[in-house]
């Protein structure tokens, strides 16, 4: 791939696409939307308005962290905190798929509203072609799939959709990043899922759950990130097991259950695991297990992508 050749293309293309109107990008703070934000600041300047969504799934401190890389690169982000509707829209709702499909449809209602209501036509989404791939395949839901599976954007949520890197796999992503002079250290974050946290709680989302696996991803980030994985993580499993008591204690007490990964990759579509030297993984147990009030057992997943995937739903 051309790097320069695919920037000027794409910075025309956006262009003719978006055409006088204003345009919304919406951002996850990952490579994918910010190589899409600066394409687009570069092609429409200040036509472009920049959204992040707080759905309530994010990781810790990360609203406020990817609104200060952003204005370091001459960006402004408005985020907009609309956890409440992905709770109440997730309430109830077990199965992987549908929750899913739950937070697709809540995450383009709002978006719908914020761009209807800025006088926008055009969403901006940084969509990759493993997103497209796997979910056409049915492997997964990805949360913004939407025409290539036969949603038109324009008459269910009332927007076009521009997505100039739906051709590309990760690594050219992060090519196009580093022509456009995106901070390496900044924003070669390791990926995550459009669908944050709620995509590593098993059974209910619930704010009490979400907080939890929040707090296991960021130990596990903390010991883990040093060894420069391809990605690491947490899941919180539906099951609870059995609690050592102490000997005045009534009855048997369960607690919750991690589940921690971290692979090796090169575009996600398939996976090994690292190698972790043992004390780090006792420290991880421990300082899930003490840190985390309610979390009594943390096991280490060492399956591959295939035949696993990377995360868990
Ligand atoms: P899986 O679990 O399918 O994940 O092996 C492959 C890579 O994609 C990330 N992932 C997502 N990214 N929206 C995203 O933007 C999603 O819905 C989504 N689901 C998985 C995952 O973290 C891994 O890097």
């Amino acid at each position: 791939m051309d790097v320069n050749k695919f920037i000027e293309e794409q910075i025309k293309q956006i262009k003719e696409k978006v055409g006088n109107d204003v345009a919304i990008n919406a951002l996850s703070g990952g490579v994918d939307s910010s190589v899409v934000a600066l394409l687009a600041h570069k092609a429409l300047g200040d036509k472009v308005k920049n959204i992040f969504l707080n759905t309530g799934m994010m990781r810790e401190n990360e609203p406020e962290t990817m609104k200060q890389r952003f204005a370091e690169v001459g960006v402004n982000v408005e985020i907009k905190d609309v956890s409440d509707r992905f709770f109440n829209a997730l309430k109830g709702e077990e199965d992987g798929e549908n929750k899913r499909k739950i937070f697709r449809d809540t995450f383009y209602k709002v978006l719908g509203e914020a761009v209807k209501s800025s006088g926008a036509k055009c969403l901006l989404q940084g969509t990759i072609k493993p997103d497209v791939e796997e979910t056409k395949a049915g492997v997964k839901t990805q949360h913004n799939i939407l025409s290539q599976i036969g949603i038109d954007p324009e008459k269910e949520y009332g927007f076009k959709t521009v997505e100039p890197l739906i051709d590309l796999v990760k690594w050219e992503v992060r090519e196009v990043g580093k022509a456009l002079g995106l901070p390496q250290s900044r924003f070669n974050t390791m990926p995550f899922l459009g669908p944050g946290l709620m995509g590593r709680v098993i059974g209910e989302v619930t704010i009490e759950r979400v907080a939890i696996v929040r707090k296991a991803n960021n130990i596990v980030e903390e010991e883990l990130m040093p060894l420069k994985p391809f990605q690491c993580l947490a899941i919180l499993f539906k099951d609870m097991a059995t609690m050592k008591s102490d000997e005045n204690a009534k009855g048997r007490n369960y607690g919750n259950i991690i589940a921690v990964r971290c692979i090796e990759s090169k575009d996600a579509r398939t996976a090994e695991i690292t190698e972790i030297p043992y004390p780090i993984l006792k420290k991880i147990v421990q300082r899930i297990t003490t840190e985390i009030p309610g979390v009594i057992k943390v096991v280490y997943d060492i399956t591959p992508k295939p035949p696993s995937t990377i995360e868990y739903i």
